[in-house]
């Protein structure tokens, strides 16, 4: 999804910083993606990785407008079964990591006389299934702070948002196999899983000026998954 995203905000005369742990891969969408993108290695759950990443950002552009926290893992598992550690990944990933995203994309963004924020969080966190509870928790969890942030940072002109895919056909659900397709269309009313293009369709009206109004808010893309 961040891929998709990156290439629509880049066909749109955005400039776009592309952050993730697989450097390989992020320097060559940034190269297809042509002078308007960069990559910046980033793991999300770690401080001191977004401070470098956004100091960055501010020695290239001196301002920043956006940001999406997409990054994130799927940790599927019983309770029963799920390891302490997989549990504090999902959380350090999924939650602190956009925690910590917003915390320091702040003061520049503050600079730069205001922005939009979007956090994706996932169907599941308004209609979970059984086996997704490291998962589901941090997604939940997704959904507050977005609110929490919104009011926090009304006074700075910046608006924060959550998107609640459904299922989308994307590197992290292909992981999973056919089961895992077949499983997440039967799920889906719409019978067909969604495609990053369309979340990144949403995503770029929420970080527009088309949205200006819209604040503290959660934007289901879901096939009506949760109607
Ligand atoms: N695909 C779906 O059906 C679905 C549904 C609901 C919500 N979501 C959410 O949407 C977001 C994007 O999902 P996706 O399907 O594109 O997943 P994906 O696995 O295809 O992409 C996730 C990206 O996050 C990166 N990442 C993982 N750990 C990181 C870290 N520590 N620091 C920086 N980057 C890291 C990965 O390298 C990868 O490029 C995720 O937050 C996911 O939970 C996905």
């Amino acid at each position: 999804m961040g891929a998709a995203e990156a290439r629509l905000f880049v066909a749109e005369g955005a400039a776009v910083v592309i952050g993730d742990v697989l450097v390989e891969e992020g320097q060559s969408l940034a190269l297809k993606l042509g002078s308007a993108a960069r990559f910046t290695p980033l793991d999300v759950s770690s401080e001191g990785s977004w401070k470098a990443f956004f100091e960055g950002v501010d020695a290239a552009f001196g301002r920043l407008d956006g940001l999406v926290n997409n990054a994130g893992i799927l940790t599927p598992g019983n309770l029963a079964d799920l390891t302490v550690e997989q549990i504090t990944r999902a959380f350090e990933i999924n939650q602190l990591g956009p925690m910590l995203g917003m915390k320091h994309a702040l003061p520049l963004m503050r600079r730069s006389g205001g922005g939009s924020i979007v956090n994706l969080s996932s169907s599941v966190a308004v209609r979970p299934f059984a086996g997704i509870g490291a998962y589901a928790a941090t997604k939940w969890a997704i959904r507050g702070l977005t609110r929490v942030a919104a009011l926090e940072f009304v006074g700075d002109n910046i608006r924060v948002n959550a998107v609640l895919p459904g299922y989308i056909r994307t590197p992290m659900t292909e992981a999973f196999g056919e089961d895992m397709h077949e499983v997440g269309v039967s799920l889906t009313p719409t019978k067909r899983a969604g495609t990053p293009h369309e979340v990144a369709q949403l995503v770029r009206f929420l970080l527009s000026e088309e949205s200006a109004y819209i604040s503290g808010a959660d934007y289901a893309i879901d096939g009506a998954s949760t109607a």
